[in-house]
């Protein structure tokens, strides 16, 4: 069964009687008029749709957990619908917990991550009542022992390993190899567990989480993965008598950006895992233990499409004929950053034939802000609206005021309605925390 982030558009995306495209019952002209652009709109039916897709197929496992991967968007507002739908958070930074905190979340379905988490991050953790903290190395383990005692508490906590595994996608976002940055090495867990028991008395260890990448197409390393957690599971048990019972396996899932991206269905995904978890349970004779999974891109980046008005043209002689947008890499990093591609679509001229090949450059000051190369889109001309699919995840996110531009505002659309949940920012956000020394002043 086709899952939402196999679509390559939101799925109430259609051309209205306007002639125009809409998505969530909302045309994307008006919003662009009403709100102005660049502007961040979210599908709420394609949001909850995914979070379905994820229920569903993972169903067949009953002691299963959701953690939404905050990274991939994280602001009250999207906390709030995926709380709602039952999700937990996995957060790495005190905006993250600050964000899911203020949104009303439940704090012990919060999993803090993170290879250097600082004293006020640990800290703010564990007077939040964040459920458990992912540790990721010998220095955070004593760190957070010692943060721990002076409070009175107890961490409840995971280990963070490196199962060793490769996955095929940018080298920027692979985390599972063995030189990667993050977690225990597997070499390394029987150290990290006997000082566990030892010598912090204030950490409370449940079990071992990985994560071996993002935007992943393959298969069957999920239930590699698997079976690595529970190989390690088993085996501490057999050498230290302690039984862990909790396993998480990070996030990764691929989405469809364009359309050479054939990313497997959640379906597949959770057939993978949950089939090999429950040979291995068997295999390694330990009880089922709850499984953790912290999807981000293929929660939100289907959801999300980026709306820019187009503005000026150049025709090189010879040469590529570029048009430019509003935006660009300060509100989507991903083309200047990964290479990554993207697909669009005029919003005003959805059924228009479409002419030669255009590059849609940003309008910040880099000749690598080219939001999407060589696209076929209608003839174009200044004031269309483009609408580029697939920016739910890691755009905001990663978005920054270079040039000094404001960051965008978000909406959230559905059954016709639009509301803000971002605002977009002013220029006097833009220097708020400017200060100029009274040393410089007239
Ligand atoms: N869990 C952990 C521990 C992670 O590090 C990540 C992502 C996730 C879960 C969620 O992975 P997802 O399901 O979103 O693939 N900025 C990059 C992506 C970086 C991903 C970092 N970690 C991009 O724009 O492609």
């Amino acid at each position: 069964m086709e899952t939402t982030n196999q679509s390559l558009k939101p799925l109430t995306t259609k051309i209205n009687e306007n002639g125009n495209l809409e998505i969530g019952g909302c045309d994307l002209v008006d919003l662009a008029e009403k709100y102005g652009t660049p502007l961040y709109v979210v599908d709420e039916y394609t949001l909850r749709a995914v979070c379905n897709d994820y229920k569903n197929a993972f169903k067949k496992y009953p002691k299963v957990n959701m953690m939404y991967a905050s990274k991939a968007l994280c602001n009250m507002g999207i906390s709030s619908i995926l709380s709602n739908e039952g999700f937990g958070f996995d957060v790495v930074s005190s905006g993250e917990i600050y964000t899911v905190f203020k949104a009303g979340v439940d704090m012990s379905k919060v999993l803090f991550n993170g290879n250097n988490k600082s004293f006020d991050e640990l800290s703010l953790a564990l007077k939040l009542g964040v459920g458990r903290i992912s540790v990721d190395n010998f220095f955070e383990l004593s760190l957070l022992d010692e943060i721990a005692k002076s409070y009175g508490k107890t961490a409840d906590i995971l280990l963070r390993i490196t199962p060793g595994i490769e996955c095929h996608t940018h080298e920027y976002i692979q985390t599972g190899h063995l030189d990667s940055k993050f977690g225990f090495d597997l070499t390394q867990i029987d150290e990290a567990v006997e000082l566990i028991i030892n010598n912090y008395k204030n950490l409370r260890l449940h079990g071992l989480h990985a994560h071996i990448g993002s935007q992943i197409f393959e298969t069957s390393i999920y239930g590699d993965e698997i079976e690595i957690l529970i190989k390690e599971i088993a085996r501490i048990d057999e050498k230290f008598g302690l039984k862990l019972d909790e396993i998480n396996a990070g996030g990764g899932l691929g989405v469809k950006y364009t359309d050479n991206d054939c990313p497997p269905s959640v379906y597949t995904i959770a057939d993978i895992m949950i089939n090999r978890l429950n040979e291995c349970v068997e295999k390694y004779n330990i009880e089922p233990p709850a499984l953790f999974i912290e999807p981000g891109r293929s929660i939100i980046s289907t959801a999300g499409v980026t709306l820019y008005t187009l503005g000026s043209s150049k025709q090189v002689p010879k040469g590529k004929t570029y048009f430019a947008v509003d935006g660009g890499m300060a509100d989507n990093a991903r083309p200047s950053m990964y290479g990554a591609e993207y697909f669009a679509q005029v919003a005003n001229k959805p059924d228009y034939e479409l002419s030669t090949s255009v590059t849609i450059a940003g309008r910040f000051c880099e000749s690598g802000d080219i939001l999407i190369k060589d696209i076929k889109l209608p003839d174009l001309e200044e004031g269309d609206i483009l609408c580029v699919y697939n920016t739910g995840a890691y755009n905001y996110s990663m978005s920054s005021n270079y040039n000094r531009v404001q960051k965008p505002a978000m909406v959230l659309v559905n059954n016709s309605q639009s509301d803000i949940i971002v605002n977009r920012e002013t220029l006097e956000d833009l220097i708020a925390h400017d200060e100029i020394p009274q040393r410089l002043r007239k």
